[in-house]
């Protein structure tokens, strides 16, 4: 895994909140920003979008997954994720565990998945943490 400095963390925290400006969640009023960071330093960004059929909406981090994947881009380091219903965030978004299963299809078991509420308020967790024993792509091998 590669170390994340204190400022690549604020800058994905930073993305992350501005893209949450642009989630569509019309029928929850959660609304979901994430910032993903790949191994060659672009960084993806995605929000959620619901739908009045409400299972076809996605979420954040599945937006920002399918931006990059649907672009070229299949390796990640980091990815944050901000989310809650009022302007200011008072709790972390953890991803739901769609989101999880598709880390789990690109990234390695230390891939950081940061959760925050503001620049100063963060904790980085591992994609093993948040999913261990999970199934992927070596289980078929
Ligand atoms: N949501 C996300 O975008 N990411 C998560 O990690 C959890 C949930 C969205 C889905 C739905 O639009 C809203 O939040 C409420 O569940």
């Amino acid at each position: 895994m590669r170390q994340l400095e204190e400022k690549e963390i604020k800058e994905l925290i930073e993305t992350a909140l501005t893209q949450r400006n642009f989630s569509y969640a019309p029928y929850s009023q959660f609304r979901v920003g994430a910032a993903l960071l790949a191994k060659n330093n672009q960084i993806f960004t995605g929000c959620n979008v619901e739908n009045a059929a409400y299972s076809p909406g996605n979420c954040a981090e599945r937006t920002a997954f399918f931006k990059a994947v649907s672009e070229g881009v299949r390796e990640f380091d980091a990815i944050c994720v901000v989310g809650g219903k009022e302007e200011k965030l008072t709790d972390f978004a953890a991803p739901c565990g769609v989101c999880r299963q598709v880390m789990m299809e690109f990234c390695e078991p230390d891939f950081t998945i940061i959760l925050a509420t503001d620049t100063e308020n963060f904790q980085c967790f591992s994609l093993k943490e948040l999913l261990p024993m999970g199934f992927g792509p070596k289980n078929l091998d």
